[in-house]
């Protein structure tokens, strides 16, 4: 495959900078070279930069200018790299999202398929602007891209995703607010109650055929703090009892093996937090399974 990689240094989207260095964290770690290592053509396209924008700053909503910018800008960058492969965008904070996946909805649209969105997180990400407590815009990108109203000065959103094509796994912090739009929603949303009883295959499976039976495209935000903090301290919103190393992997591979991932964000390690790299090897790690690390080929067991 030809993998295009987007730096997006997004830092915008919480309190607490640092997520800015993320995208030299995954190259110093050697993404690049571990996607090579796998067959494939790596092109870095380098880091986008936040377009110009004349919206107000908004005394509760956290830095919403940049973030305005951002999305403007990462839409762009996602439909033009989506135009000539696979994206894997580098974050930054889970604020590129806004951006990424509405540029991803586009090149779906243009292609005339459905897209289909995998949420790996501890949170649901599923305030508007005028639901969010902390004011950070990181919390807000599913309700953004599943078409909430509540938005004001941001990109209109053309092709919002339709609520049954994403599904969130990890779940344990979700605000009031979140938790009712949820359950009023047909977003698949599973916790780590959920993974305890029945494992990561399950849902993901279940999940990876929904997208296959559409012919759809499938886009995979994976939040550091899906992990739990023990083995990825590395953010600034860890929550404990997260998925382990090996639930991770085993997410990765079966997404490696459903041949469906289209794009990929990389999002919330801040370097700042890190423990000598490791979380930023982890996720390097994760993405090389996503894209074809394996010991051993062997056709996948359906646990359904
Ligand atoms: N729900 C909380 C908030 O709105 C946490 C959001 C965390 N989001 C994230 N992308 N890490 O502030
Ligand atoms: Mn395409
Ligand atoms: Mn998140
Ligand atoms: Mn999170």
């Amino acid at each position: 495959r030809t993998i295009l990689l987007v730096g997006a240094p997004v830092d915008s989207g919480k309190r607490g900078a640092g997520c800015l260095m993320g995208p030299d964290a995954y190259r110093t770690a050697r993404l690049p070279g571990a996607l090579a290592d796998l067959g494939h053509e790596v092109i870095d396209l380098g880091n986008v930069t936040p377009a110009a924008t004349e919206a107000e700053p908004d005394a509760h909503l956290h830095a919403l200018p940049e973030t305005i910018g951002w999305t403007r800008a990462l839409s762009g960058a996602a439909e033009a790299a989506l135009a000539r492969g696979t994206a894997i965008f580098l974050g930054g904070d889970h604020a590129l999202s806004l951006g990424t996946v509405h540029g991803a909805a586009a090149h779906a649209a243009s292609s005339g398929k459905p897209l289909f969105v995998l949420w790996l997180d501890a949170h649901s990400d599923f305030h508007t602007c005028k639901t969010t407590d902390s004011g950070n815009l990181h919390g807000t990108p599913l309700a953004y891209l599943t078409g909430r109203k509540g938005f004001p000065g941001f990109p209109s959103v053309p092709h919002p995703i339709p609520e049954e094509q994403v599904a969130i796994i990890g779940l344990r912090s979700v605000d009031g607010p979140e938790r009712i739009a949820l359950e009023a929603s047909r977003i698949r949303r599973h916790d780590m109650r959920y993974i305890d009883e029945h494992g990561i295959a399950q849902p993901l499976t279940a999940f990876l055929d929904a997208v296959a039976a559409a012919g759809g495209h499938l886009h995979v935000s994976l939040d550091v703090d899906f992990l739990d903090p023990a083995v990825a301290p590395a953010v600034g919103t860890t929550v404990p009892g997260g998925a382990t190393v090996r639930e991770a992997h085993l997410a990765m591979e079966l997404l490696y093996d459903s041949g469906l991932v289209t794009s990929m964000d990389l999002v919330e390690l801040n370097p700042m937090l890190d423990e000598r790299g490791r979380t930023a090897q982890l996720m390097v790690d994760l993405a090389a399974s996503a894209f074809g690390r394996r010991v051993f080929d062997r056709p996948t067991p359906r646990i359904l």
